[in-house]
């Protein structure tokens, strides 16, 4: 099914289509219009990373659709927030960095419609935005708490947290909605599967960057953020930038004629990569046992690890810092020396020396010398614990896995989109192999495609990735192989395991913030511009 074919279904979760005729491009063009008028001013409070309240007033903008035609307008919507007035200093964010956040968790559908404020995709409604001075969001925004912040479905904490510390920092906020994996109209057509995610996030920031002098923000300086999923999709918004590919979906969109690339990606533990996703599992993971005890099974799981090491040989990447070809072989041996020792000894080097002390009896597996940890890949494996996901982790036998509905189309809900998946079918499959067009909506989905088979020169060119060390959502190979790209392409990589953190973690927000001030030189420029 093309995205086309879904055209007459937005009456599915309660939107109306607009009502511009398809194809009038004046009528289009006038309906991607951002009106600078058109927002209702709130205030709110929001805690530092060191624990200060800030009162902060920001311009709000919501639920502004961003493509001409739309399918479902419930999730191709995004909210705008702008500071105007923190802790009683008038702020000015027309030159500011824009943080572009998404709120895709488990390539499920994200609306930002029903929003009250900034960072509140998809809460329940507090205070109402109707009409003129509006209540802030009740809850006091709380952006503080590093470590406490472990959400689990990428909709959450994390992300929440990068976009209350960027309002505060002074910087635009852009809240994109999108279309994910569970929509159906009313014929039982899913319409919000791949590539839709992408296409729809890649409109949004063509909305942006079309209405740059009307949106205030620096519409060239659109860092991207997201978690999981939403890691996923910011990652291949960097990769891909303009990339010619999209060009046939966001037409039939009515997307904005404007750039999509954007400046600088943060990407929390991307669950990316997803055709070479299950051998790189059982690479890592695959003699962890299930949390219930059991042990997958290891026949399929060698197979697939197996796999991994031809994909990797394939790669040809080198590590980080000069540590040379990356194989099967040795990657274990660089996530120990590259990632998880350095992650190890600051969380150790931070604790107290009593909590220290405490810390390493419990874990006698980790060697404290000279202010150093040290351990074995192995020991770490067993200090881990369960593997979240049964054997293949993504394209499951029984297309149980959410990305076997991610790869759906028309009314078939769930697909094969490996070879060995599609093999191994037990669902009573005729085929055995994946459907004609599963190749192109792989590349389509991945950001690898775009910096290995494809090198985009259009990509962002900074890079923060971030994921925590015992986050078995997928394996610890997939945003390392994302970073060593990177960094064989020239770019500027900052790349960090947040240790013994799960999936989601964001634990060094404040820190990202200040990243954006750095790459984006938007320090210099407010600096510049107060003296
Ligand atoms: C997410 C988690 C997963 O384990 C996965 O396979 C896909 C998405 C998520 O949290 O977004």
């Amino acid at each position: 099914m093309g995205i086309g074919a879904t055209a007459g279904v937005a009456a599915v979760g309660g939107a109306a289509l607009s009502a511009q005729a398809s194809g009038n491009p004046s009528s289009s063009s006038a309906s991607l219009r951002f009106d600078p008028d058109a927002y209702t001013k709130l205030t709110t409070t929001i805690t530092d990373t060191q624990g200060a309240e800030h009162k902060v007033t920001y311009h709000f903008w919501k639920a502004i659709t961003y493509v001409a035609d739309p399918v479902d307008e419930t999730y191709q919507s995004l909210n705008v927030s702008v500071p105007v007035e923190i802790d009683g200093t008038a702020v000015d964010a027309t030159d500011a960095p824009i943080l572009f956040a998404n709120s895709v968790g488990g390539y499920l559908p994200s609306s930002v419609a029903d929003a009250t404020g900034i960072g509140a995709s998809g809460a329940p409604t507090g205070g109402g935005t109707g009409g003129g001075a509006s209540p802030a969001p009740s809850a006091s925004a709380s952006a503080s708490a590093p470590g406490a912040n472990g959400n689990t479905n990428g909709t959450g904490g994390a992300l929440n947290t990068n976009q209350l510390l960027a309002l505060l920092a002074g910087y635009v906020v852009v809240e994109p909605g999108a279309r994910g994996r569970t929509l159906t109209n009313s014929d039982g057509e899913y319409y919000g599967t791949a590539p839709a995610v992408i296409v729809d996030l890649k409109a949004a920031v063509r909305y942006v960057r079309s209405n740059k002098g009307r949106i205030p923000g620096d519409t060239d300086r659109i860092v991207s953020a997201g978690t999981s999923a939403g890691g996923a999709v910011s990652a291949l918004l960097g990769a891909s930038g303009d990339s010619p590919i999209y060009d046939k979906y966001l037409k039939e969109l009515g997307a904005a004629d404007a750039s999509d690339a954007l400046f600088a990606v943060g990407a929390w533990c991307p669950i990316t990569d997803l055709e070479h996703a299950d051998g790189a599992y059982e690479w890592n993971w695959g003699t962890n046992a299930l949390s219930s005890g059991k042990q997958v099974d290891q026949t399929v799981s060698k197979d697939l690890k197996a796999q991994f090491a031809e994909y990797q040989a394939g790669l040809k990447l080198r590590g980080l810092d000069g540590f040379g070809p990356l194989t099967a072989r040795n990657y274990d041996e660089y996530l120990v020396k590259q990632y998880l020792e350095p992650s190890a000894t600051k969380y150790l080097a931070g604790l107290s020396d009593s909590d220290r002390e405490t810390y390493l009896a419990k874990n006698t597996f980790i060697t404290w010398s000279g202010g150093r940890a040290a351990f074995a890949w192995d020991d770490f494996l067993t200090h881990v614990g369960a593997r979240k996901k049964d054997t293949p982790a993504f394209d499951a036998f029984d297309l149980s896995a959410g990305e076997n509905n991610e790869f759906g189309a028309g009314t078939t809900e769930a697909r094969h989109f490996t070879a060995y998946g599609a093999k191994n079918d037990s669902t009573g499959l005729g085929t055995k192999r994946v459907a004609a067009d599963i190749p192109g909506k792989l590349n389509l989905m991945n950001p690898m495609y775009h910096l290995v088979e494809k090198v985009n020169e259009r990509r962002s060119k900074h890079w923060w990735i971030r994921l925590g060390t015992s986050d078995s959502d997928t394996s610890h190979v997939i945003s390392a192989n994302l970073a060593a790209r990177l960094d064989n392409l020239g770019d500027d990589v900052n790349h960090l395991y947040y240790w013994d953190q799960g999936h989601g973690a964001n634990t060094d927000p404040g820190d990202f913030i200040t990243w954006i001030a750095t790459v984006t030189g938007y320090d210099k420029d407010r600096t510049a511009k107060r003296n």
